[in-house]
């Protein structure tokens, strides 16, 4: 795809011409073709990790070479545009597919997302101090299952940091897709003590976030996943809700992501919680710690993801759904590989949806592939 070819596609654009929609899609899986025969037999050979970090470089030197982003950015919402933007918690998405937290953990990636078809981006998790994470290597691909383990340790550059890098970009108001931020517990920060830990990294960051996420379910922090526990969970939940409400007009949706470990009745009683503190909404799901068949006797610790996870993370946000009567708002996460893993998720109950293993097995452009199956699935 060249220059040339873009600029006969806007004309034929402007010109009202509807094939627009078969070359744009046609460009778009000759890209996935691409990535998968040249570009990520190379990426493969890499360290997980290096190859991961690459990804995020590539990222932010797109988001600052202007012109190319923005003729991606007009390339990836010419037909997206044609379809009713989704709503929730108050915000419009240009499409219903987010990237998901743990891709850009330190803000440097996140102004080109909309340029790769992107109808919203979670950065983080940041922590409010910064920390190194786990000793490498703590990222392994499994190709034949399309699967990760990670065992990251939430690696970042603490909210200060964080909150600089937000200050010097794009504002709220002027983005062009929302931008959520994921806030975790410092390492060293004692259990008892979360609360205080995440409301430094809420003060932090609410300002530049359009909507905020509590992550109390990544396996890799010790005891992080006990903050799932209701009455730790209340006082986590209130705190930071009561903070949010001394905000007054700067007041942000605020959102919960929860694992996919916990059962039907601990799902309850996490769902009674948010009702309670009135959150906005809720992220189903972050990782396993679960090792189903073929995993069963791989030792490497961490949580899992990918295609593994579809069918569990599916399981679970349609029990949200029914248990809420469908008006909680669930971004849906867990193992999105296709296009019909992604419309089996907003079938479950999901509004949006956000990827992230998916994307290092189909590429840098498989957002706005999805978004163009989830559009094809609106318009038939
Ligand atoms: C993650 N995920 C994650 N989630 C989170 O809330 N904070 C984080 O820092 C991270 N970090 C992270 C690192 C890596 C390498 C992976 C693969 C995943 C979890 C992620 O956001 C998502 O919930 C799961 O990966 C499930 O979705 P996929 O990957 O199956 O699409």
């Amino acid at each position: 795809m060249h220059l040339v070819g873009v600029k006969k596609l806007f004309q034929k654009w402007r010109n009202g011409d509807s094939c627009i929609f078969e070359s744009d899609f046609q460009a778009s899986g000759s890209m996935d073709f691409l990535y998968e025969k040249l570009l990520r037999p190379l990426l493969f050979k890499q360290d997980s990790e290096k190859a991961h970090e690459r990804g995020v470089s590539a990222m932010a030197l797109l988001g600052r070479i202007a012109p190319v982003r923005k003729v991606l950015e007009s390339w990836h919402r010419l037909p997206f545009d044609r379809f009713d933007p989704v709503e929730a918690f108050g915000l419009k998405f240009p499409n219903a597919v987010g990237l998901a937290a743990g891709f850009d953990k330190n803000a440097r990636a996140w102004p080109a997302a909309a340029a790769m078809g992107f109808g919203h981006v979670e950065i983080g998790t940041v922590t409010a101090l910064g920390q190194p994470g786990n000793p490498q290597p703590r990222m392994f691909r499994f190709p034949e299952q399309e699967a990760v383990i990670n065992r990251m340790g939430f690696n970042n550059e603490g909210a200060e940091a964080v909150a600089a890098r937000l200050a010097q970009q794009s504002p709220r108001g002027q983005r062009l897709i929302p931008l959520g931020v994921n806030i975790g517990k410092s390492k060293v920060t004692e259990l008892d003590d979360a609360v205080a830990d995440y409301l430094k990294s809420f003060a932090l960051l609410a300002d530049y976030a359009d909507y905020l996420v509590l992550n109390v379910s990544s396996p890799n922090t010790p005891g992080l996943r006990e903050l799932q526990d209701q009455d730790r969970l209340r006082e986590l939940l209130g705190a930071v809700a009561a903070a949010n409400l001394e905000r007054g007009e700067g007041r942000r949706p605020l959102l919960l992501k929860i694992a996919p470990d916990l059962n039907y009745r601990q799902i309850d009683e996490v769902l009674e919680v948010i009702t309670e503190f009135g959150f906005d909404g809720i992220i189903a799901t972050n990782t396993t710690v679960a090792r189903p068949g073929p995993f069963a006797g791989v030792n490497e610790a961490g949580g899992l993801s990918g295609a593994p996870l579809r069918d569990h993370s599916t399981q679970v946000i349609n029990y949200i759904s029914r248990a809420t009567g469908g008006r909680l708002p669930i971004i849906g996460v867990g193992g999105i590989t296709d296009a019909a893993g992604a419309a089996e998720k907003l079938d479950a109950g999901a509004t949006l949806v956000q990827v992230y293993s998916g994307m290092i097995y189909r590429g840098p452009f498989f957002a706005a592939a999805l978004a163009k199956g989830l559009a094809d699935r609106q318009r038939r």
